[in-house]
C-alpha cells in the first residue's frame, strides 16, 4: 500500500510489519506478560461514546493547545520511544522533524539511538522534551539531565513505572538484544526485511546516551535496564530533579490517584497517566480507565495527559472530555516511521488531525479545548438508553 492510500493507524500498522523484521515488529508492538494491560489500552476507549450535538456552527474548527505554557497546533505529544532509530535510519531525528512540521512537542528516550546532542543539532527548532529514567549512578543521571539542558530540552519527563523490565514473552522468544545478535531464526527473518536491512540494518545500532559509557556486546533490554537503571529511585530523587529543572517538569507512568497527589505535592507541572503501552506491568488499570480518577485527584491544579492505547482522533477527543489536555502516542508514529521514516510520521499526525477534526465538526465542538464531560455517554447508557424511556 501507498502511504497516500493508508487512512488509518492500522493500515500503518500493517505496512511497518510487513517492512520490519519480525522480531523488531515484536518489540514495538508487544507488551508485558498476557497482554491484558495492552489490550485494555485500546479497547477500554469504547467505555464511552460520543455525544453528538447538531446545528452548531462548526465552520471554523481549532485543536490548539497549551502544553506546559507552548501552544500546540494539536493536543498530542510523540511519547518517548527507545530505539526508534531501530525502526528507521536516524529515526528519532525524523520523528522531531514531523513533530514539528506539525507544531507538536517531540519528546526523547533516555533509550534513543540518536543522542540528545544529535537530536538538538539536528532539529533545534522543535518542541523537545527530554525523557529520563534515574540510574543507579546518579552522576551520570545528572550527566544527562545536564546534557539535556545545554542541548535547550525544554520539558524534562522523569518515567516512574520501569523499576524493573516488564517480562515481554515476544522479546524473550525472539532473543531480541541491543545490538542484534545474529542466531538463525533472526537470519531468516533479516533476509525477509531486505528494505530494512539495507535501510537500517547494515550499520549497528546502539543507545546513544551511553556511547561514552557501555562496552560489552548484545545484550536484552531487559539486562540493560537491570545493569544501569535504578529499582531504589523514590519521591525524594523526584523532588531533587525537579528542584535540579528549572524547566517544566512532568512525571509519566502513573495510574494511582495517591501517586498524582504525591506528583503534584513535589512540584510537578504535568502527571502522565500511563502504563507505559502495556510494556511493563501487565494486568495494571488501561490508561483511559484510570484518567477520571486522577483528574479527579488533581483538582485542576497541574495539566494530565493521558498516554496509551492511542490509535483514533475519537480516542484523543474521549481523553480531552474526560479531562485531559492533550494525547502522547507512541505506537501510532512508530507505525508511520517504520513504514516509511520522517513522511509515515507526518502521515500518522495527518491520519489523527483529520480524524479529530472530523469528530470536532460532527460532535458540534468546533474548539477541541472546549471538549467536556457533556459531550460523552458511557456505553452502558447507550445500551440502557433506549429501555429506560420505556421503548
Ligand atoms: C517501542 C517502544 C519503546 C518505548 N520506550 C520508552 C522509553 O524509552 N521511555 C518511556 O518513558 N516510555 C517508552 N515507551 C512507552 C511510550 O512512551 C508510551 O508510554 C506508550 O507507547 C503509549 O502507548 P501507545 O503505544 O499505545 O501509544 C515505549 C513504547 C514503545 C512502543
Amino acid at each position: 500500500m501507498t502511504l497516500a492510500r493508508a487512512a488509518s493507524i492500522e493500515d500503518l500498522r500493517l505496512s511497518a510489519r510487513r517492512r520490519l523484521p519480525r522480531a523488531v515488529f515484536e518489540f514495538v508492538e508487544g507488551g508485558a506478560g498476557g497482554e491484558a494491560t495492552l489490550r485494555a489500552n485500546c479497547a477500554d476507549f469504547a467505555a464511552w461514546r460520543l455525544w453528538p450535538r447538531v446545528a452548531i456552527d462548526v465552520s471554523h474548527r481549532s485543536q490548539a493547545a497549551e502544553i506546559l505554557g507552548r501552544t500546540a497546533r494539536m493536543p498530542l505529544i510523540l511519547a518517548p520511544t527507545g530505539l526508534a532509530g531501530l525502526l528507521w535510519h536516524r529515526g528519532e531525528i525524523a520523528a522531531a522533524q514531523a513533530a514539528l512540521a506539525a507544531g507538536v512537542p517531540f519528546c526523547l528516550s533516555t533509550n534513543s539511538v540518536a543522542s540528545i546532542e544529535e537530536v538538538a543539532a539536528a532539529v533545534p527548532e522543535a518542541d523537545l522534551w527530554f525523557q529520563l529514567y534515574i540510574l543507579k549512578d546518579r552522576g551520570l543521571t545528572r550527566a544527562l539531565v545536564e546534557r539535556a539542558r545545554e542541548a535547550g530540552y525544554r520539558v524534562l519527563c522523569v518515567t516512574l513505572d520501569l523499576a524493573v523490565q516488564g517480562r515481554r514473552d515476544r522479546d524473550i522468544r525472539n532473543g531480541f538484544t541491543v545490538p542484534l545478535r545474529a542466531h538463525p531464526a533472526l537470519l531468516l527473518d533479516l533476509a525477509l526485511s531486505p528494505a530494512w536491512l539495507w535501510q537500517v540494518g547494515r550499520r549497528p545500532v546502539r543507545f546513544g546516551n551511553f556511547a561514552a559509557h557501555r562496552t560489552g556486546g548484545a545484550m536484552s533490554v531487559a539486562q540493560h535496564v537491570a545493569t544501569l537503571f535504578d529499582p531504589r529511585a523514590d519521591w525524594d530523587d523526584i523532588a531533587a530533579l525537579r528542584q535540579a529543572w528549572p524547566g517544566p517538569f512532568v512525571v509519566k507512568g502513573l495510574v494511582h490517584p495517591e501517586d498524582a497527589r504525591r506528583a503534584v505535592a513535589i512540584g510537578a507541572d504535568a502527571v502522565i497517566v500511563s502504563n507505559h503501552g502495556g510494556r511493563q506491568l501487565d494486568e495494571a488499570p488501561s490508561a483511559i480507565s484510570a484518567l477520571p480518577g486522577i483528574i479527579a485527584a488533581i483538582e485542576g491544579r497541574v495539566e494530565v495527559i493521558l498516554d496509551g492505547g492511542v490509535r483514533r482522533g475519537t480516542d484523543i477527543a474521549k481523553a480531552l472530555a474526560l479531562g485531559a489536555s492533550a494525547c502522547m502516542v507512541g505506537r501510532a508514529f512508530l507505525y508511520g516511521l517504520a513504514a516509511a521514516g520522517g513522511p509515515g510520521v507526518t502521515h500518522a499526525l495527518t491520519i489523527l488531525r483529520d480524524e479529530l477534526d472530523t469528530a470536532l465538526a460532527l460532535a458540534g465542538v468546533p474548539q477541541a479545548q472546549s471538549l467536556g464531560r457533556a459531550h460523552l455517554v458511557s456505553t452502558d447508557r447507550v445500551r440502557t438508553e433506549p429501555s429506560s424511556t420505556g421503548r
